[in-house]
């Protein structure tokens, strides 16, 4: 097949794809790619801004080149026996939907081939820094930034010694040299290489400079009977380094603590086919209930009847009345911290008909109302298995706050989060919410409210204010 030389194409064309590389951040040879891909496809990715010429539309966010891809690493291979071990390394990173494209140094390629690289890496190898193809376009600055993280493995004595000393005189090194990312080297040495004067000043100074070190691991050496510190850390290790470099591990504020939050309506049964129920929709649980779990609480959802997806990796238990709610919270405690949003009806029938009520001559049969459970109070008067936190919700049409603060009082829990549900606010089934959190203060209560929220940013404000009021005073373990 022809292969298409780019530095040959017209000029206004070569503008064109100068243009659309740089602006979705890929080489001139890849951009060119996704074009053609796109054209047997019928799609067009276009251009914008103004560099964009007046009859190119709009284009897209920056892409990487995989779509599956989430994160992309210039993994930069050093002249080292350890060289092979990279090979294993480039799968170790692709198993993490890590991209990767591998520069080689002339030194590598005496252990490593090219083809071998770039069949494991299903991307071109890059080798050289006066390489007019990929340097069209300033290749080595795209090698350098138009990745998360370089990582050099292994990383020679040499190398480090380039790196520490500021040198550019291969592609390896100028990368190096032009990168704002992070660098992750793994060295790979013979141990008196590791442990000569001059490797230890260029550690040092690599240290300063902010390069993150894997290793080495001290072991047998390929020189017969050497043993020491000087082994390339195991691939596994490194995709795992790079790993916690380019995802950090989210704070987990809530871990280990056990919550339990109640969310949606409650239905009251008339007959078996009728109901009273109220307009909570349970949005506002459930985000509570993501919340916690993203913050690594350990979640009991106990949920009315609501039209919602379970949350990913809450324990959910469906109930339908103020009774089979009770129940249910009361067959989860101990907990640490219990959150009753949810709409609990304040009276059920008394007489629901076992069969379904029919018309008679005699007019519309009584419905007597009686109370339901009250499930804040019942468990914030619990005397043994009292959660150290309960927070109840008052969802009140007037008097908010003084009804909120009469509700504190009342019902005996530690927090409330009050909000208007009036029918002009939206929030009784909306995706919004305007809430004051009450707290008690040194005998008095505190009042703090809080600006119009989507209810999942109210869920991770609550969450917060939960994860900081743990660590300012720890709660006593659940019993
Ligand atoms: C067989 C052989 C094995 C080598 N292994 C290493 C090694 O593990 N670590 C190292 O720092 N240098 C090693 N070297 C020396 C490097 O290949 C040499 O310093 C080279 O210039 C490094 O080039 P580079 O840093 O551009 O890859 C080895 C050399 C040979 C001949």
């Amino acid at each position: 097949m022809a292969s298409l030389t780019i530095r040959k194409l017209d000029e206004g064309v070569k503008t064109y794809l100068r243009l659309r590389s740089a602006q979705n951040r890929r080489s001139v040879e890849e951009e060119v790619r996704v074009i053609l891909r796109e054209l047997i496809e019928g799609r067009e990715e276009p251009l914008t801004g103004s560099a964009a010429p007046a009859t190119l539309s709009p284009a897209p966010t920056p892409q990487r080149t995989s779509a599956l891809a989430e994160a992309s690493v210039t993994l930069i291979i050093g002249g080292g026996i350890a060289a092979f071990k990279s090979l294993d390394l480039i799968r170790r990173l692709k198993e993490r939907r890590i991209e990767v494209r591998c520069v080689l140094t002339q030194a590598a390629q005496q252990f490593v081939t090219p083809l071998s690289v770039s069949a494991l890496s299903h991307e071109r190898v890059y080798t050289d820094l006066f390489d007019p193809q990929s340097e069209f376009d300033a290749g080595h600055i795209r090698l350098a930034r138009d990745c998360d993280l370089i990582i050099v493995a292994p990383a020679t004595a040499d190398l480090m010694a380039k790196m520490a000393n500021g040198h550019a005189d291969d592609l390896a090194s100028a990368i190096l040299l032009a990168t704002n990312r992070k660098i992750l080297i793994a060295p790979a040495m013979n141990p008196l290489m590791w442990s000569n004067s001059a490797t230890r000043r260029n550690v040092a100074q690599l240290g300063r400079d902010g390069v993150t070190f894997i290793g080495p691991n001290s072991g047998e050496m390929a020189e017969a009977g050497e043993a020491g510190v000087g082994r390339m850390s195991e691939a596994i290790e490194i995709a795992t380094a790079a790993e916690r470099l380019l995802r950090p591990p989210v704070p987990r504020p809530l871990a280990g603590k056990r919550i339990l939050i109640t969310a949606g309506p409650t239905h009251e049964p008339i007959d078996p086919v009728r109901y009273i129920a109220n307009r909570s929709s349970g949005k506002q649980g459930f985000a509570i209930a993501a919340a916690a779990q993203a913050a690594g609480a350990d979640v009991i959802l106990v949920s009315g009847p609501v039209d919602l997806d379970d949350p990913a990796g809450v324990a959910v238990k469906h109930v339908e009345s103020a009774r089979n709610m009770l129940e249910q919270v009361e067959a989860s405690l101990p907990v640490d911290i219990a959150i009753f949003a949810a709409a609990v009806a304040d009276w059920r029938v008394a007489n629901a008909g076992e069969q379904k009520l029919k018309k008679t001559s005699a007019g519309m049969p009584p419905l007597q109302l009686v109370e339901n459970p009250d499930i804040l109070a019942t468990i914030s008067k619990m005397k043994d298995k009292r959660p150290p936190l309960v927070i109840g919700f008052a969802a009140e049409t007037e008097h908010l706050i003084d009804n909120a603060k009469a509700k504190l009082k009342r019902k005996g829990c530690d927090w409330i989060v009050a909000n208007d549900v009036s029918p002009a606010t939206g929030v009784m089934g909306g995706d919004r919410n305007t809430v004051h959190l009450l707290t008690r203060n040194e005998g008095d209560i505190a009042v703090d409210s809080w600006p119009v929220m989507t209810k999942d940013q109210v869920a991770t404000e609550l969450v917060a204010h939960i994860a900081k009021s743990l660590a300012n005073k720890p709660l006593e373990p659940a019993k």
